[in-house]
């Protein structure tokens, strides 16, 4: 048998409570939207424990499970395949579709199989993106800021962008992406990097950023900064969207989807308000 921490939390303190655990050596976490509160799942050893619980208790609401043993082959044998708009993300142990563009994840440590609907949102703002501006003739450039698995930036490189940077501020994460980058033969357009959003160069035609809502707000200007065309941000609940939006005025939503209570943002460079002092 082994032992699930359920830790519920208000979803501003979900970058927080993530941070803790993963901080205390978990190998995987899964995320819930239950009643509009974040619930964190993990499986912890009991040398996790000492001093992480009275942590945790301080501030959040601490439950425990008892499950079978080996519970990832649990939830790996209940994985499926997911379509995005034409792109199939599959999980590295299912065999893949004969046809069309298969992206393969193993989430190992990281966050992004591909399934969450905040995944799923920016992976399909994504490739539209990605496909229009190569069927135009561009050449896309395209940053995923918190890549976990690495999923975004794989299919954006899938569907035709020539460069892709790739950055997380978790060790695991890198390692991960740079496992299915490689997996995905993707390694010669996908760059891995631990390097922070502030001191990343050049600059993107797509940014996409799925992390949740206070840390968007708080790198609002750093996502702006590296973006010269379409801004892609995720991992935000319905009711944060006005929140969100309104830090990244003047920047202007092109568009909003929403699945299962989380959304997502296009968000353009290309169509700005107009700043120009009055009388101009
Ligand atoms: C919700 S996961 C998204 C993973 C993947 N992009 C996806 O769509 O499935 C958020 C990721 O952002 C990373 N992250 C959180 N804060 C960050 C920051 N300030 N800079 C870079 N990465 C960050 C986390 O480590 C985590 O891997």
């Amino acid at each position: 048998m082994a032992q699930v921490l359920v830790l519920r939390v208000p979803p501003d303190d979900a970058d927080a409570a993530t941070g803790v655990l993963w901080g205390i050596g978990i190998n995987a976490l899964e995320e819930r939207l239950v009643d509009g509160t974040i619930e964190l799942r993990t499986v912890v050893g009991d040398a996790q424990l000492p001093g992480t619980v009275e942590a945790l208790s301080a501030r959040w609401s601490v439950a425990f499970e008892t499950v079978d043993a080996e519970p990832a082959e649990t939830w790996k044998a209940f994985a499926a395949p997911v379509d995005v708009d034409g792109v199939v993300l599959n999980p590295a142990w299912l065999t893949p579709p004969d046809e069309g563009v298969v992206v393969s994840i193993d989430p190992g440590a990281a966050f992004g199989l591909g399934d969450h609907p905040t995944t799923r949102l920016s992976a399909g703002l994504v490739a539209r993106r990605t496909r229009s501006l190569v069927a135009g003739g561009a050449r896309p450039r395209v940053l995923d800021v918190g890549c976990g698995t690495g999923v975004l930036a794989i299919v954006a490189a899938m569907v035709g962008a020539s460069d892709v940077v790739a950055t997380d501020i978790s060790s695991a994460a890198v390692e991960v992406a740079e496992s299915n980058v490689m997996a995905n033969r993707v390694d010669d357009v996908v760059a891995v990097v631990d390097t922070p959003l502030g001191s990343i160069e050049g600059a993107f035609d797509i940014v996409v950023a799925n992390i949740l809502a206070p840390t968007l707000i708080e790198m609002a200007d750093d996502l702006r900064g590296r973006c010269c065309g379409t801004l892609i941000v995720s991992g935000l609940l319905e009711e944060q969207m006005t929140r969100v939006e309104a830090a990244y005025q003047p920047w202007v939503v092109v568009e909003r989807r929403v699945l299962d209570g989380w959304a997502a943002l296009e968000l353009s460079a290309d169509e700005r308000v107009d700043r120009r002092p009055s009388g101009q």
